[in-house]
């Protein structure tokens, strides 16, 4: 491989560090949400944990292939703890809408570099965080339209 880009490296790594902390606040979102036998929405969120962490470690072995270093990050944390399901529903949605953005400059950034692999692999991050953001602004509509009936029916 060619000399390290470390501006490549610091954007993969910022983004590395936005996945790992969004596996950690899905994660404690389905553990909080199975415990109260919220089960449909504990799955949901389960399912997106896992997307989220297939992503870090992407992210990681990238870094790696390119001869950067995986530094001990700083992982974003919730700043208020959600008990409810539509706060975390909207919680969630600004964690998504932030992805989206940082995902989109740094397509544009890689590109500029030259280094259409790492873009590549973004791009693909993106998609997924499209999808995730889509299903929970449905969530969100059903909700704010229907309510509790809404949440009983079809997230316990
Ligand atoms: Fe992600
Ligand atoms: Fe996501």
């Amino acid at each position: 491989m060619r000399k390290t880009n470390k501006k490549i490296i610091k954007i993969l790594s910022d983004i590395y560090t936005a996945e790992v902390g969004a596996v950690g606040v899905y994660m404690d979102q389905h553990t909080k949400c199975a415990d109260k036998g919220y089960h449909k929405f504990a799955e949901m969120l389960k399912n997106d944990a896992v997307n989220e962490m297939k992503h870090a470690e992407g992210l990681m072995e990238r870094i790696l292939f390119l001869d950067g270093e995986v530094a001990y990050l700083k992982h974003m944390v919730p700043v208020t703890e959600q008990t409810e399901i539509s706060d975390m529903v909207k919680m969630n949605i600004d964690i998504e809408i932030d992805a989206i953005d940082r995902l989109n400059k740094s397509i544009s950034d890689c590109f500029s570099e030259g280094d259409n692999g790492s873009r590549l692999l973004l791009e693909d991050i993106l998609k997924d965080e499209e999808r995730h953001l889509d299903g929970l602004q449905i969530i969100n509509d059903h909700i704010k339209r229907f309510g509790d009936q809404y949440i009983v029916t079809h997230l316990i």
